[in-house]
């Protein structure tokens, strides 16, 4: 009955809180005995110990069973996707449009382009992969006979991009009408392109539409390969330092310099015909250059 409960000043509700933390008459602390503390935190602690290492037990099972080296889950990416650089989009289109006069414009390009190839550093390439890849052959390892229980990666430097590295043309082509892109293709762990171990995948890039702009198509590493030794990748705990192999496409645009583009990594076990994901295989991109 709260109506008739008594007033009680802030002295008196302070003793009776006093009066709870320790009370002399029954010898309680907190309203229980020392005694009953003692088996209530012994209760406490041990049903947490229990339930810790119930915990840590499922833990433990679970991470047993899993292999670190490969992935668990992985029944999606049957075919690698195909990417391009410099990946500036438009509406839902990737679209690589420069103007050669405006200077900005280009910078913007060759900035994308010196981010992208920072991995690619021919220093830091020789200094973290200085294994002595057999080029042309699949570079299949069984042990991990690299540093710190790791498997071998080959270097891919930049310099093998050729006139598309960046050296002798810092602009990439974008200060005037012969732009270089880049192909890339996504890793996929376990992977080979092939069921030989000789034929490399390789880049082929066609004009869908403004085929009278396009004189000329030029790739490098030379026609376009992606060498065998870069497959299979073993995954990022297997290879931390691998790079993906890379491809540059020079376009030599003439007349109205505007081109609609596809770039297919072709191989017999790559395929581009998935409706469901137009990046399977194949990127198409559209190039302009304005003036
Ligand atoms: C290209 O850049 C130049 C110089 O900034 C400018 O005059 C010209 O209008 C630009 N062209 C187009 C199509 O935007
Ligand atoms: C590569 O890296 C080295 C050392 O970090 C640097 O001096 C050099 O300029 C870089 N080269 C390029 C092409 O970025
Ligand atoms: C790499 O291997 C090739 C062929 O086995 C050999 O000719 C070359 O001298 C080797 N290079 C180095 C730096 O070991
Ligand atoms: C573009 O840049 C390259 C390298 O800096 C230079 O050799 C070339 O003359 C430039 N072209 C134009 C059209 O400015
Ligand atoms: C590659 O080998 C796999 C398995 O042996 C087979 O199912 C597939 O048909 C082969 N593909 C080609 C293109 O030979
Ligand atoms: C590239 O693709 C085009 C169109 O599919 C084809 O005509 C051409 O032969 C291909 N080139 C190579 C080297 O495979």
């Amino acid at each position: 009955m709260a109506a008739l409960k008594e007033k009680r000043t802030c002295g008196q509700r302070c003793e009776d809180f006093g009066h709870f933390v320790w009370d002399s008459d029954e010898g309680k602390f907190m309203g229980r005995t020392p005694e009953k503390w003692v088996y209530i935190s012994l209760y406490y602690v041990s049903f947490y110990a229990v339930m810790t290492s119930l915990f840590s037990l499922a833990i433990w099972t679970l991470m047993y069973t899993l292999d670190p080296y490969t992935p668990d889950y992985q029944d999606r990416l049957a075919s690698p996707g195909v990417m391009v650089w410099p990946d500036t989009y438009g509406e839902e289109v990737i679209e690589i449009t420069y103007n050669t006069s405006d200077k900005a414009s280009w910078m913007k390009m060759t900035k994308i382009l010196n981010e992208f190839l920072e991995p690619y550093n021919d220093t830091k390439q020789l200094e973290c992969n200085n294994y002595n890849c057999t080029k042309g052959k699949y570079f299949l390892q069984k042990h991990f006979l690299g540093p710190h229980h790791t498997k071998y990666s080959c270097p891919f430097l930049q310099s093998m991009l050729g006139p598309c590295s960046g050296f002798e043309d810092p602009t990439f082509g974008y200060n005037c009408s012969m732009p270089c892109v880049i192909i890339k293709m996504n890793r996929i762990i376990n992977y080979l392109p092939t069921n030989r171990t000789d034929v490399a995948p390789y880049v082929n890039c066609t004009v869908l539409e403004g085929e009278g702009n396009v004189a000329k198509i030029e790739y490098y590493p030379e026609n376009g390969n992606m060498d065998p030794s870069y497959f299979p990748y073993y995954g990022r705990l297997a290879q931390p330092s691998y790079v993906n192999p890379l491809v540059a496409v020079r376009f030599s645009l003439v007349g109205a310099k505007h081109a609609k583009i596809q770039c297919r990594v072709v191989s017999e076990k790559i395929s581009y015909e998935n409706y469901h994901d137009p990046y399977e295989g194949k990127v198409i991109f559209y190039l302009k250059a304005l003036k």
